[in-house]
């Protein structure tokens, strides 16, 4: 299959398109100064995944995997969204059925004003308590108590987060591939496609005919299998795509 870089082809079915979801990874919020997973300044190469993001480390040094999350979101709190998750926001309103799927835990999307979101990964601002599964969200950067503890039943609390080892929840997963599955366009911005069952989402769009549009500066498992690819940074391109929609329609109506 050819895969296309011009945008006029995709402006072109975009026009036509209802049902749209965005399946978005670390690269996205790279502009906004989080550093992402694998690449140069990759979180993975400075830590050692398995030594902070899983239950077993947790369980046995709470306070020190508390206080790396606690690092984490003074980072990301003190950070705000880029061009590319404000598109986004912008195409909630643009498009009848909108849906972004993320894997990244930071909110940016929320801050940026998306609404239709399925966080597969889970959510740095929320903590769920050990023992209850309750689950609350707190903004404190830093934490008030390392390691925090449930007001209701004194328990630990863990970041409602997926570790390394643990399953997704079983309904935004399932909601996660009707979506990828029924839609018409699907974009991959920002993911370097090889953590599963994520990136196998593009794939469960591509065999449902759907059209599949990446944008990452580097190419990625899913690129073969890609309709369009525009290599670039999310905040860039996405902003371009949306500037030839509007100038074609610059009401935003059909
Ligand atoms: P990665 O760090 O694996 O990949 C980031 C991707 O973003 C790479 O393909 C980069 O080329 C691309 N990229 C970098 N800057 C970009 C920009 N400005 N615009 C667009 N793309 C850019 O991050 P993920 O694919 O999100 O899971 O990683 C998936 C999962 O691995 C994470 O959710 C996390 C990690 O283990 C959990 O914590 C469960």
């Amino acid at each position: 299959m050819e895969i296309k870089t011009e945008l006029a082809p995709l402006i072109d079915i975009l026009h036509k398109t209802k049902r749209v979801v965005v399946l978005t990874g670390a690269g996205i919020s790279a502009e906004s100064g989080i550093p992402t997973f694998r690449g140069e300044e990759g979180l993975w190469k400075t830590y050692r995944a398995e030594e902070l993001a899983t239950l077993s480390a947790f369980i046995k040094d709470p306070r020190l995997i508390w206080e790396w999350y606690d690092w984490r979101r003074g980072i990301i709190g003190s950070k705000d969204f880029n061009p590319g998750h404000q598109v986004l926001a912008n195409w909630e309103k643009l498009f009848p059925a909108f849906h972004v799927i993320t894997q990244n835990i930071d909110g940016l999307h929320q801050k940026a004003g998306s609404y239709n979101i399925l966080e597969l990964h889970g959510n740095i601002w929320k903590l769920r308590c050990t023992e209850e599964e309750t689950i609350t969200e707190n903004h404190s950067t830093p934490l008030g108590e390392i390691p925090p503890h449930c007001s209701n039943c004194g328990a630990l609390l863990r970041p409602h987060v997926v570790w390394f080892g643990e399953s997704l929840d079983p309904s935004i997963l399932q909601s996660a591939f009707a979506l990828s599955s029924s839609c018409e366009v699907m974009f991959v911005v920002g993911t370097s496609a090889v953590v599963q069952p994520a990136a196998s989402l593009p794939l469960s769009a591509a065999d449902s005919d759907a059209t599949v549009v990446e944008i990452n500066p580097d190419p990625t498992p899913i690129t073969p299998y890609a309709d369009f690819s525009f290599r670039g940074k999310a905040g860039d391109i996405l902003p371009r795509i949306d500037g030839e929609l509007s100038l074609i329609n610059p009401s935003g109506e059909e």
